[in-house]
């Protein structure tokens, strides 16, 4: 397939770049290259790369430790004991005895924690804690001649890690999250050295589970959940009121060097907060280190917490010695805490209580630096808007398009409108009722794994555009990269590496006919439990914005639109389709939609997910105040929505509310309800079109759309088919060479061997007079000895294979040819390059399922002009 060998090193950097080294006693890490290391526990063996679900990616190895130690054994950076591995494969518990073996051959023991995480269900209270094997491995450890073990925990979510303190034999702890399927490999590039970590936490880890501020409140009521802690999740809670509860703060991380910070403090300019400060390495290594700023507001008549990130920065890789100066930046209105209820100057608004704000740079929310104070001379507002939950329905005061009925005239399509042809709202309002509503429908899916089309109103240019999850990695049939878990990405702080890996599944999200990535996840992890705490990042919203946004600009600097998703407040699993999220509005201005807002307005993602809850007694895919108050009004956002998948709400609600298509494919029932109730008056015309304006105007943004953009066929028209070719498109990339032969016939095109291997379908779209059987005809070259042409519809039915068994080069044309069966008009023609053998993937065929990425392609160059077609007289 092409290229992934890239992409797996952004997954091991970031993943590496992520992990947080909590305890390091003794100097047991780095270790040294007479170190002689072995693990210990099955656990060892399999690695868990990711959680279930959309966060679950098929790739083509997952590292082992096994993998990971050997690698470093062989570069000389340490002595492996690899009948460790041996002994895990055969050993249920370890007793003293076996231990003490162990400890006769080796320095240092690698044990592992693991825990999954999925969607649809929630962690247990009893996987919060360790388990009774758990514990009785650490107690034999402790009685055994084992002398110092190094502890990897395999996780997202949070656990309790209060009881490694009474081992004492557990000298270092790295939170190595779910790394990816370079996991053994990135964690042993920490363990020795390679790496120097520098990941700091997302979330506080407190002593126990009731520690918490949502524990009692969690998963309580299958119907409902009440965020009675308001604004105080996370360390929010835990330094405002419980500082004592705290085992591992929010931002803590150790390296294996030291920095000091100096001249740090801070000016205003242009309203906004511009700090600086000089970070110095130092302690022995080379190392990076991730610099936070908090603010602590003044309280007043808002409660406010007792610190907020406020911006952040990770330092280059620094020699010892050596400094960087950073800078960090934040807009003062940022500082401002939601009046709901207008206890201080206003209702509903964003509001600076008068008083001292301190500004500190910190190693962590405990570690902090004192920059400087901001005065506030006077309260004042700083936004003013309206609540979207407590008061009355949201309505629509303006809106882009009429309910008028307008004169049809010459067919629009898409093309026209991107071309300047044609304006917008002229297509928009051609559409019939009927038409503007099947824009509302998840359409069909193109291959095996896709998750379904949007769009496909072919007739009038609307491709039908793939989606495909998820947050972590390109879900396909077909093997991708499988990155770090979210909290893990999150846990780098690195905006550029989160690009990067943003870039990479953009590159094979494009390359594998992907349009339209459903992804970053981006919930808050409001309580430990949570079941895909994995796929998301953070307990506090401005790491999560950003970090969502710096994957968003990746993703789509590749072609490759970005779907934020679950809008919002899906913060529990269990009962996630009917469970209620009860959420004042404080808190979700602050919390639970900053990071939205920030992914929203900093990289602009084509598509936003809605999530399956309800907010605060409305489904949210059916909410106005959220979707068209908050999203379209106050954050001016153009892209579309979607909802989530099967989420058993009216369509009818859902269109009022403002969600623009329901997925996936497969409820023309919903549709034929929508239309009855704009026959009964219950929609307005503008309403449908409006949401259909969303619908297009996205679109035109994926790569299906932009590769009919190449024109490239027009030249053929009448040149060389009977048939008229109305419009040809295709290609992954469009990466279509223009060529002529040595007899002045143009190429129709040429797929090298690169091209060839990314995607090789041409679509074309006939005009046929009558129905019946047609010969078709290409001429074609390839130095592949084996080449076939498959013919399919549009509906993915396969209606005829031409051969060629002849490799020649450039020099020597043949003509191959099938016949197949056309119905009269438009009919849509999508023609696949493949070779033999290909038995193997024929499951690909089963169904309505298109080969779009094609596993084994032809190694060779093929070239093909002249595609004919004859009406067969019967
Ligand atoms: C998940 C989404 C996912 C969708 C499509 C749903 O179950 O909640 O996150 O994108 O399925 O697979």
């Amino acid at each position: 397939m092409f290229d992934l060998k890239k992409n797996y090193e952004v997954s091991r950097k970031l993943a590496a770049q992520g992990m947080v080294l909590l305890e390091n006693n003794e100097h047991v890490l780095p270790i040294q290259s007479m170190d002689r290391v072995g693990i210990i526990g099955k656990e060892c063996l399999n690695l868990i790369k990711g959680g279930g679900g959309s966060g679950n990616v098929k790739c083509e190895y997952v590292k082992s430790f096994a993998d990971g130690l050997r690698e470093k054994a062989e570069e000389g950076k340490l002595i492996f004991v690899e009948n460790t591995i041996e002994i895990a494969e055969k050993t249920e518990a370890y007793d003293v005895c076996i231990l003490n073996q162990i400890a006769a051959t080796t320095d240092k023991v690698i044990i592992t924690m693991q825990r999954q995480g999925t969607e649809g269900e929630d962690r247990t209270v009893e996987e919060f804690g360790p388990t009774a094997q758990e514990v009785e491995l650490l107690q034999n450890i402790e009685a055994s001649d084992i002398k110092k073990v190094i502890l990897i925990l395999n996780f997202a979510n949070v656990v309790d890690l209060s009881f490694i303190k009474k081992y004492p034999k557990v000298k270092s702890v790295l939170f190595a999250s779910m790394p990816g399927m370079e996991c053994g490999s990135a964690i042993m590039d920490v363990l020795c050295g390679d790496v120097n970590p520098s990941g700091k936490l997302v979330d506080t880890i407190a002593y126990t589970y009731e520690d918490y501020p949502t524990a009692e409140w969690f998963n309580y009521n299958p119907r409902e959940t009440k965020y009675q802690e308001g604004i105080f999740v996370g360390y929010r809670y835990f330094e405002t009121f419980a500082k004592e509860k705290v085992l591992y703060p929010f931002g803590y991380g150790l390296s294996y060097t030291r920095f000091e910070y100096s001249n740090y403090g801070f000016v205003e300019e242009e309203d906004n907060i511009k700090i600086t400060l000089d970070v110095t390495n130092v302690g022995a290594c080379a190392g990076r280190e991730v610099v936070q700023a908090y603010c602590s507001a003044p309280q007043g008549k808002l409660p406010k917490p007792a610190l907020e990130l406020k911006g952040y920065a990770k330092t280059k890789e620094l020699n010892p010695g050596e400094t960087e100066t950073l800078n960090i930046q934040f807009a003062v209105k940022e500082m401002a805490s939601y009046d709901t209820e207008g206890v201080t100057v206003a209702k509903a608004a964003w509001v600076l209580e008068k008083g001292i704000y301190r500004i500190y740079v910190a190693k962590s929310v405990r570690h902090l630096y004192h920059c400087g104070d901001y005065e506030v001379a006077e309260t004042m507002a700083t936004e003013q808007t309206i609540n979207r939950f407590t008061e009355e329905k949201y309505i629509q005061k303006q809106c882009r398009f009429s309910d008028d009925i307008f004169e049809i005239g010459e067919k629009i399509s898409l093309y026209d409108v991107s071309d300047g042809k044609a304006d917008m709202d002229s297509f928009i309002n051609q559409l019939s009722a009927e038409e503007l509503i099947s824009l509302g429908l998840g359409q069909p899916i193109a291959f095996p794994m896709g998750t379904s089309g949007i769009g496909n109103l072919k007739k009038y240019g609307v491709p039908n555009p793939q989606t495909a999850d998820g947050p972590v990695g390109v879900r396909r049939s077909v093997n991708t990269t499988c990155f770090p878990c979210s909290t893990l990405i999150a846990c780098s702080w690195d905006q550029e590496l989160q690009f990067a890996m943003g870039a990479a599944m953009g590159y094979e999200g494009y390359s594998t006919g992907i349009d339209i990535l459903l992804g970053p996840a981006m919930n808050i992890h409001r309580d430990p439990l949570g079941g895909r705490n994995n796929e998301y990042f953070s307990e506090d919203p401005l790491i999560s914005g950003k970090t969502a946004a710096a994957l968003v600009k990746g993703l789509q600097s590749e072609g490759l639109c970005a779907t934020l998703k679950h809008f919002a407040a899906n913060n529990c699993e269990d009962s996630r389709n009917v469970n209620n999220s009860i959420v004042e509005e404080r808190a979700l201005r602050e919390i639970y939609l900053k990071g939205f807002e920030i992914a929203v307005k900093e990289s602009n993602p084509a598509y936003i997910m809605t999530s399956y809850n309800l907010l605060n007694g409305e489904h949210t895919s059916a909410n106005a105040g959220l979707l068209r108050g908050i999203l379209r009004d106050e954050w001016h956002y153009e892209g579309a929505t979607m909802t989530d998948w099967r989420n058993g709400v009216s369509m009818v609600d859902e269109v009022i509310g403002g969600n623009n298509i329901k997925m996936p494919f497969g409820y023309p029932d919903e549709g034929e309800k929508v239309l009855k109730a704009y026959q009964e008056g219950k929609i307005p015309l503008r309403m449908l079109r409006e949401n259909a304006f969303y619908v297009v105007n996205s679109v035109m943004k994926t790569r299906s759309f932009k590769q009919h953009d190449f024109g490239i066929i027009h030249k053929m028209e009448g040149e060389s088919l009977d048939i008229p070719v109305l419009k040809v498109n295709g290609l992954a990339s469009a990466r279509i060479t223009h060529a002529r032969r040595e007899d002045g016939a143009e190429y129709l095109f040429h797929l090298n061997r690169e091209q060839r291997n990314q995607r090789s379908f041409v679509y074309y779209v006939l005009d046929i007079p009558k129905e019946g059987e047609y010969r078709i005809s290409a001429e074609i070259c390839t130095n592949c000895p084996e080449t076939q042409i498959w013919f399919y519809d549009e509906d993915g039915n396969r209606l005829g294979t031409a051969y060629c068994s002849v490799a020649t080069d450039e020099s020597k044309w043949y003509t191959v040819e099938t016949k197949i069966n056309l119905k009269k008009g438009e009919n849509m023609l999508k023609l696949v390059f493949a070779n033999e053998p290909y038995k193997e993937y024929e499951y690909f065929f089963a169904g309505p399922e298109i080969p779009n990425a094609w596993p084994e392609l032809a190694k060779e160059d093929i070239w093909m002009a002249k595609l004919k077609l004859s009406y067969v007289n019967k």
